[in-house]
């Protein structure tokens, strides 16, 4: 049966995100397969875990998956700090109530009482609220801090300890629902997930978006025309496919391009000094090194040739396909 949320559990509540889709937001065919997959499972309660490297929108497709679920959204993101207790929440202080008791005016009688003061976390009110959690990069916290969601994803029952008195156990509301990111790629600072925790999820792979999505997310956030994110992206894709780099050349690269050429008015030209130089900011220093870890001419080069190949006057002004391996 539902219950009244405690205070702190309110406050909580009243701070959760409401989640609205803002005009910058994109769907595509590609977007809304992979909520269609993701929405049948967690109507049936079983979590969803969007694992993929970095820039291929696991957040972004969490928070908006989560907006769809339309409960209060917790957001927590995974930190090497973590433990059980900031997933649960723990006793923060004392409270101190003291009763002075004058029912004869003679006599004074006072009574003392001293006693924790228990505060709730994000998955605690989550799992009592039924709210929807997002635990994004959720492998960044140590295993040992995660255990705690064995029992909630897979029994519904979450285990809180009782101050100094052993545990309780907690009925998960059936409203509860988590979605959980990670990045496999990103080692510093990640942790093994435990094979118990990914076993109790549903992990979807999302590697990168296919081309349509990726240019249509870079005009929705740059406000850029159609063709000249289709180069942008174009470029930054075939980078990436080259692996000629150390860190991926993302989408966010791409959008970082677009809104600095649409914020500066620049050409989107391989004639247009500022733009290669855009270029060349946002995209030389994922290249791969020389041998003395500094950076190789030589890929500098390769990007310039690739930056003419596809904002050069020999390219189609008509969107066209990406053609893989011209870095390599
Ligand atoms: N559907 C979408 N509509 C608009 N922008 C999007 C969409 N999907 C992703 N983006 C944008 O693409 C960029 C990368 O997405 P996101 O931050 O979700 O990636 P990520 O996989 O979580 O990356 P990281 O591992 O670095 O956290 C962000 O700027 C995000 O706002
Ligand atoms: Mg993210």
């Amino acid at each position: 049966m539902a219950h009244p949320p405690t205070s702190t559990a309110q406050a909580a509540l009243d701070n959760a995100l409401r989640l609205q889709p803002g005009p910058e937001h994109v769907r595509t065919a590609e977007l809304d397969a992979i909520h269609g997959r993701a929405l049948a499972y967690l109507n049936v309660g079983y979590p969803v875990h969007f694992r993929g490297p970095a820039g291929s929108g696991k957040t972004k497709l969490a928070l908006s998956l989560a907006q769809e679920l339309a409960r209060p959204v917790l957001l927590l993101v995974g930190d090497d700090t973590f433990d059980t207790r900031s997933l649960i929440g723990g006793d923060t202080g004392t409270r101190t109530r003291r009763v002075v008791d004058r029912y004869i005016t003679s006599v004074m009688k006072m009574e003392s009482e001293t006693a924790p003061v228990w505060l709730d976390r994000a998955l605690t009110i989550a799992c009592t609220e039924g709210c929807t959690l997002v635990y994004d990069e959720f492998n960044r916290a140590p295993a040992s801090a995660n255990n705690v969601l064995l029992t909630v994803l897979e029994e519904r029952i979450l285990v809180l300890p009782k101050s100094g008195r052993g545990e309780t156990a907690v009925r998960v509301h059936p409203e509860f629902r988590a979605i959980f990111t990670s990045n496999p790629e990103d080692h510093a600072g990640t942790h093994a997930a435990q094979d118990a925790l990914i076993d109790r999820m549903v992990t979807i792979d999302v590697e990168s978006f296919d081309r349509d999505t990726e240019i249509a997310i870079t005009v929705a956030r740059s406000g850029l025309a159609e063709v000249d994110a289709a180069r942008i992206v174009d470029m930054v894709r075939d980078f990436r496919r080259s692996r000629e780099w150390v860190q991926r050349p993302t989408l966010r690269a791409s959008i970082m391009i677009a809104r600095m050429a649409q914020r500066l008015e620049l050409r989107v030209a391989a004639d247009e000094p500022r733009f290669v130089q855009l270029c060349l900011d946002l995209l030389a220093s994922r290249a791969k090194p020389g041998p003395n870890g500094v950076p190789d001419p030589r890929q500098r080069q390769m990007l310039a040739r690739l930056i003419e190949h596809f904002c050069g006057a020999e390219a189609a002004t008509s969107l066209r396909p990406a053609r893989a391996g011209i870095a390599a």
